[in-house]
């Protein structure tokens, strides 16, 4: 790479779309899921989506072929453009700023996938001549460790190896820094429930003549019911919706090790009230296979992503019991505005910039920006041990009060 010019990966533009029939599914993984129903019935949706994601070696994040990424399943923002990095970097170096330049300020990023955030975020801060590169140690973790092998090679190939803490797990309750996670909520498992005039009931997932089918059942924890009570949604009658129980021990658990810092979440959330309409009557599950969005999840198993709409207001309930404050709230098209585009831009639009990579730019700044597609994307910023009334000017342009 051109020392000079900023991180565009090679094979940047190459769109490459093939055909999501072809994919077919993990049949070792079928056979292991058919015979636990069998043995000893009907399981979670939570539990089926676990183990298509994250049965090792079967999983669809668990195996060697790659998730993300153009070539891949679906785009993930970072993939669009390194402006994303960029202006993530800029939120972090206001936090690094208020917290008054601590050295180091380690960041942490859980589910780093094969570091596609981590290259673009480094990269940026780089771009942008950022003194706070120098206090950074960079720590990824991930349910697949084959995965992080990956991640190594795209940090050494963008010249920032230097820069990895390792990826030991991090120390109990004792640094300063941050913890960034891009799209990595949406991808804990769910559990389905419908309405009924009787009350709520569970979507598990049965077997019949050898296909997985849903198997409706009373609730198998009361924490589904009190979940959706706490956020005052009542379900119509057939209305189906998803709920993510595993997002308080996760955010707990990713936050442990931090004594002072923020914690940066970036994924597609809604708020309850749209999440819950009864005008969406069959909730937000979506599955991805090589960039086509499916919506049976009992098909490529093992070979598709599956994901729901983040629940922000179950997220913010995690965030107070996991003993994190709300710093603000934005979305990702606010947030590349807010941290100046312009100045963003010039980082990547100079007078030697070919005309490929400023055609580039634009259209990956259209799709960045979109409202609609991942600019709405939500990026909620929490705290712990910042100072009072800590504001960063990144948010400014949705910024949400403290809770
Ligand atoms: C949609 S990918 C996003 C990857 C990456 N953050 C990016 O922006 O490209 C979700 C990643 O989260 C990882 N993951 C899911 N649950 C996790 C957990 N509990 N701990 C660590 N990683 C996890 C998955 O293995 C997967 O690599």
């Amino acid at each position: 790479m051109d020392d000079d010019r900023p991180n565009l990966e090679p094979g940047f533009r190459r769109e490459t779309l093939p055909d999501p029939e072809a994919v077919g599914e993990d049949e070792a993984l079928v056979a292991r899921l058919r015979q636990e129903i069998e043995t000893s019935g009907p399981i979670t949706f939570a539990r089926f989506m676990d183990r298509s994601l994250y049965e090792p070696g079967h999983g669809y994040y668990r195996r060697p072929a790659p998730g993300p990424g153009r070539a891949g399943d679906y785009l993930t923002a970072p993939e669009a453009h390194p402006i994303f990095g960029a202006a993530l970097g800029r939120l972090l170096e206001q936090a690094w700023d208020e917290l008054g330049r601590p050295d180091p300020f380690t960041i942490t990023e859980p589910g780093a996938g094969t570091g596609a955030l981590a290259a673009v975020l480094l990269g940026g801060l780089r771009d942008l001549g950022s003194p706070m590169l120098a206090a950074v140690p960079y720590r990824p973790l991930e349910r697949e460790q084959e995965r992080l092998t990956a991640f190594r090679d795209r940090l050494a190939a963008w010249g920032l190896a230097g820069l990895l803490a390792g990826d030991a797990a991090p120390p109990d309750a004792a640094e300063t820094g941050a913890v960034v996670a891009n799209e990595v909520l949406d991808a804990l498992p769910v559990h389905r429930v419908v309405g009924r005039r009787s009350g709520l009931r569970e979507l598990l997932v049965g077997v019949e003549e050898g296909r997985f089918v849903h198997v409706e059942g009373p609730l198998t924890t009361p924490d589904l019911a009190a979940r959706l009570e706490a956020e005052r949604v009542v379900l119509e009658e057939g209305q189906v919706t998803e709920i993510c129980l595993a997002l308080d021990g996760w955010l707990t658990d990713a936050t442990r090790h931090l004594a002072r810092g923020v914690v940066i979440l970036v994924d597609y959330a809604e708020e309850p009230t749209t999440l819950h309409s009864p005008v969406r009557r069959d909730g937000t599950l979506r599955a991805f296979a090589r960039h086509a969005v499916g919506g049976d999840p009992f098909r490529h198993v093992g070979r598709q992503d599956l994901t729901a709409t983040v629940d922000l207001a179950a997220v913010r309930i995690a965030a107070a019991r996991a003993g994190l404050h709300a710093v603000g709230e934005t979305t990702q098209a606010e947030l590349l505005a807010a941290t100046g585009s312009a100045e963003l831009t010039g980082a990547y639009l100079r007078a030697d910039t070919s005309l490929e990579d400023a055609l580039a730019l634009r259209s990956a700044l259209v799709r960045l920006m979109d409202t609609r597609g991942m600019g709405g994307f939500r990026v909620l910023v929490l705290g712990r041990g910042l100072p009072p009334g800590t504001g960063l000017p990144a948010l400014r342009r949705l910024a949400r009060p403290g809770a």
